[in-house]
């Protein structure tokens, strides 16, 4: 119930100016974001990588609705591509993308041709690009898309989110393809029709559908900051001989940064998502969601200010 309201909030207007231009907010965004500019990102990954961890970038912003808006999105990516090729971070450094942020609601062939065009300047720097997944209505289009860029780019990878009924098909599809499959539980409030509601229900299905990819797929990534799934994922790369460079474990800039240091010490590879850009309203309340301490702390944040 809090969940859905608190995703409600991500689209209210209201909310968000008073979100976004209130100074008490501030201690709460910089948890879970990076920093507003390039310097503030490329600073987080380098630490990041100094300590044995690797990263993938999300320069936030989503459901853009104009070309020239999209155009600038895919300009921000050409300047932080070059800016790590320039660093030397392209080794441990990866980026993420959201379609919706490249004009997926205006023009999917516009679309493609924008995504295309930050997946080769990623290639061209000796990395690679993600494509989030959004929330269900933009699935079929996105891993269209996806089939589409991975013709030239097959290390492009996807997104899978458990909560969906359709994943278990999705997946399938993704390992005859030897795509690079992220494998998250899901973080919008979708309807029971596509969706498992309880938390029982998705992470049953997370742990089959991590089964399958650990069992069977090319470079799982196992984005969760679950305990017991990570303990699951342990247990299946060693049952199936899995070799610890063949997949890896992720999760999201200020959550659980002791456990991401712990697995990565143990021999694991580890990638951090780090998002930055001052467009963080909707990522923030999504990760508010996901756990109703984070409002507490919010909460708590807003009255030692007042
Ligand atoms: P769950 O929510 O059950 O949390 C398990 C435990 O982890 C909690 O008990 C808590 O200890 C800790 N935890 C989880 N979230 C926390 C938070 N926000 N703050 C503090 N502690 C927290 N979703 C999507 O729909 N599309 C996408 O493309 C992506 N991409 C993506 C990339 C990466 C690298 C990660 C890690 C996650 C995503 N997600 C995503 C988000 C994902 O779907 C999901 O909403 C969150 O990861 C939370 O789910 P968990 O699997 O962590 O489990």
């Amino acid at each position: 119930m809090l969940r859905r309201v608190l995703l409600a909030m991500s689209e209210n207007d209201t909310v968000e100016r008073f979100t976004r231009t209130s100074a008490l907010s501030r201690p709460v965004v910089q948890r879970f974001v990076a920093g507003d500019t390039l310097e503030d990102v490329v600073a987080a990954t380098s630490a990041l990588l100094g300590s044995g961890l690797l990263a993938s970038i999300d320069r936030l912003g989503e459901h853009t609705t104009e070309r020239a808006h999209a155009e600038e999105v895919v300009a921000a990516y050409l300047a932080l591509l070059a800016r790590l090729g320039g660093a030397g971070l392209t080794a441990g450094a990866e980026v993420s993308l959201k379609l919706s942020a490249v004009g997926q609601a205006i023009d999917e062939s516009m679309c493609l041709e924008f995504a295309s065009t930050i997946v080769e300047a990623a290639a061209a720097v000796g990395t690679v690009v993600t494509f989030d997944m959004e929330d269900h209505t933009t699935t079929e289009s996105t891993l269209r898309m996806l089939a589409e860029v991975r013709l030239a780019h097959p290390e492009t990878g996807a997104v899978i989110q458990a909560y969906l009924r359709r994943s278990a098909g999705d997946i399938e599809e993704l390992i005859r393809s030897s795509a690079r499959v992220r494998l998250c539980k899901g973080a919008y409030a979708e309807p029971e029709s596509v969706a498992f509601q309880g938390k029982h229900e998705v992470d049953a299905n997370y742990a089959r559908l991590l089964a399958r990819l650990m069992l069977r797929g090319h470079y799982p990534m196992i984005a969760t900051h679950d305990p017991r799934l990570i303990a699951i994922a342990g247990e299946l790369a060693r049952r199936s001989g899995r070799a610890r460079d063949t997949f890896e474990y992720q999760m999201l800039y200020g959550v659980r940064p002791q456990e991401q240091r712990r697995l990565a010490a143990d021999g694991n590879r580890v990638r951090v998502y780090v998002p930055y850009g001052q467009e963080w309203y909707a990522y923030l309340v999504r990760r508010l969601a996901e756990r109703p301490a984070n409002v507490t702390f919010f909460a708590r944040a807003l009255a030692s200010r007042t």
